[in-house]
């Protein structure tokens, strides 16, 4: 049988990394995390002075990326985020990422990617799809959580302001818009706290074995 690719795709903050890294876990496959290369772009554009908004300039930095040196740590932040969401939305960035998250997803042990865009342009041909979800509120809640548990002060509203801007941003976007594949399997996590969600996608995961 062909190897096991999981294809994880949902808004922001909706739990996908979590999840996505206790089903690489689970059943030893490796993982990416292709946010991080967004981010990386995001973050590198900025640095240089250059306008987000230009799909040539950023273009050129998502060629120059070497994924083998990203700096998770430096990237996780809310603003490398919104860098993110903003090149992102250029097709000379997807571009030039989609090489390296398809030799990734073609590992012969199989994989776990997660994104925006997995299930519908990287691996149309996943196994597994599994569209996760919870409402902005609930998102923008966990989130704000998240973030006083380290101690920084937030603001419920502003965090979901943003929450629904990067939203609006990644799904009105028209190349490779945040969308279910026609395949996946939907997954509402805002009634479910990540124990549940990660049974959940399992039984999923499972059923495709
Ligand atoms: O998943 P994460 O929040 O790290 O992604 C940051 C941004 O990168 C997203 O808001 C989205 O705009 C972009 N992204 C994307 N396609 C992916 C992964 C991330 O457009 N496969």
């Amino acid at each position: 049988m062909a190897p096991l690719t999981i294809a994880i795709d949902g808004p922001a903050a909706a739990g996908k990394g979590t999840l996505a890294k206790r089903l690489a876990a689970h059943y030893a496959l490796p993982y990416l995390d292709t946010g991080l290369l967004y981010r990386a772009v995001g973050r590198r554009a900025a640095e240089r002075g250059i306008d987000l908004d230009d799909p040539q300039a950023t273009g050129e930095v998502a060629r120059a990326l070497d994924a083998g040196e990203i700096d998770e740590a430096s990237l996780r932040g809310r603003e490398a985020g919104e860098l993110a969401s903003r090149v992102a939305a250029h097709p000379p960035v997807r571009a030039a990422l989609v090489a390296f998250q398809k030799a990734f997803a073609a590992d012969p042990r199989g994989a776990v990617l997660d994104g925006r865009d997995i299930g519908t342009v990287i691996c149309p041909q996943a196994r597994v799809k599994i569209f996760v979800t919870a409402s902005p509120q609930v998102r923008a809640r966990r989130r704000t959580e998240e973030l006083s548990a380290k101690g920084r002060a937030v603001d419920y509203e502003r965090i979901l302001a943003e929450v629904r801007e990067r939203d609006a941003r990644d799904a009105g976007r028209l190349e490779a818009p945040l969308k279910p594949a026609s395949d996946a399997a939907l997954l509402d996590t805002s009634e479910m706290d990540i124990e549940t969600a990660f049974r959940a996608a399992c039984d999923l995961v499972d059923r495709a074995l």
